[in-house]
């Protein structure tokens, strides 16, 4: 098996980050721990197209990890007010449970730090058990709560202190 690498999303991998990102749609419609009509939503703006511009854009902080040639996990922010909003990760299934996502946290993280954002923090459905666990184990907190959000569904507020000191770097 070939080992995993972690690199900063470039142009290249659009295409891949794409079709990952709709693989993890389907997990998590599959098992219920989104809300269908908002995931519909998301496939519909994450096209190649619509990635492709976010890596190019100088805002997003964005990493993959990589298995041979192979996108097998991803996950990118886009730099805001001095913080990061964390936007869509996920890693492919049979490379799942092996701390790949573990891995590209910190190295998000880290990244985020080096631009002088103090904070991370995003927006997940409350049936996502597993990415949330995901999250806490990495010291994130549910920082809100907000019951009827979007499409009604519920939805937690997360985040993670990084860099307390931090002066941001403008995008
Ligand atoms: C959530 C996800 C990104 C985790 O990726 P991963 O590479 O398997 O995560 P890791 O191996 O780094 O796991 C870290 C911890 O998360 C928790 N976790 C991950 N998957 C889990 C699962 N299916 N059930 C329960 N806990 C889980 C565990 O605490 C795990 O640590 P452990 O394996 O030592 O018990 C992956 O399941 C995924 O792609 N899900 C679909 C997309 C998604 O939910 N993205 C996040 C949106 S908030």
């Amino acid at each position: 098996m070939n080992a995993i690498t972690i690199r900063q999303l470039n142009e290249s991998d659009a295409q891949q980050v794409s079709s990952l990102l709709q693989c993890c749609f389907d997990y998590l419609e599959e098992n219920g721990f989104f809300p269908t009509g908002l995931l519909e939503g998301q496939r519909n703006i994450y096209t190649e197209t619509k990635i492709m511009s976010l890596i190019q854009n100088p805002s997003t902080v964005g990493c993959g990890a990589f298995s041979g040639g192979r996108l097998v996990g991803f996950l990118w922010g886009t730099r805001s007010h001095g913080m990061l909003y964390l936007e869509w990760g996920g890693v492919a299934p049979e490379f799942r449970r092996r701390g790949i996502y573990t891995r590209l946290l910190r190295t998000v993280e880290e990244e985020t730090a080096r631009l002088g954002c103090h904070k991370l923090w995003f927006f997940t459905s409350e049936q996502n058990t597993p990415g949330i666990r995901a999250y806490i184990k990495q010291g994130y907190t549910i920082e809100g709560r907000h019951p009827k959000h979007f499409l009604k569904g519920s939805f937690l507020s997360i985040g993670k202190v990084v860099a307390a000191e931090a002066q941001p770097i403008a995008a």
